[in-house]
């Protein structure tokens, strides 16, 4: 197993647009186990292939506390099932140190294949659901800071940029 670096914001890379994963192979586990490592060291809840740089549909969550509930995503759809909509605190491990406010519709149903390739669905509510529509985000190349306004998003990478400097 091995970590693997995260990139952060507002590196361009997180804007790439992920490809499906064709075959689930030993490849793809040997990332998964990767990413898992990864994620919990961190620590975050949830992982997308395009934060450590590989550009498929892949994610992996765990938003428990004692590591206890780890789920893979592979080629995932998100469909709401509900036009509700409530704000939850969200962070992300490629915006470090900021969190703020996002409104995302409560319950979700994901379709996904697993680690096997084997074909499952879920529905959920409460930090899953947000977790999951924040993470299939960024295999689009979205960001929760692209739900703030811009202002806000110009002062996040701001800040970013100098951290980023200072850690240089
Ligand atoms: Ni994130």
């Amino acid at each position: 197993m091995a970590k693997l670096p995260i990139l952060h914001f507002p590196d361009p890379r997180l804007r790439t647009k992920a490809k499906p994963v064709n075959t689930v192979d030993d490849s793809i586990r040997q990332l998964i186990k990767d990413m898992f490592e990864t994620m919990y060291d961190a620590p975050g809840i949830g992982l997308a292939a395009t934060q450590v740089n590989h550009h498929i549909r892949l994610v992996v969550m765990d938003i428990t506390e004692d590591k206890s509930q780890p789920l893979v995503f592979i080629n995932p759809k998100v469909t709401p099932l509900t036009e509700d909509k409530a704000p939850y605190e969200e962070g992300c491990l490629s915006v470090p140190t900021v969190y703020d406010m996002v409104d995302r519709p409560t319950r979700v149903r994901v379709e996904a294949l697993n680690e096997l390739g084997e074909a499952f669905s879920l529905e959920a509510d409460g930090l899953l659901a947000v977790c999951i529509q924040h993470e299939l985000d960024h295999l689009d190349g979205k960001l929760f800071v692209d739900y703030l306004s811009s202002l806000k998003r110009q002062r996040i990478k701001s800040k970013l940029q100098k951290l980023q400097k200072q850690q240089a």
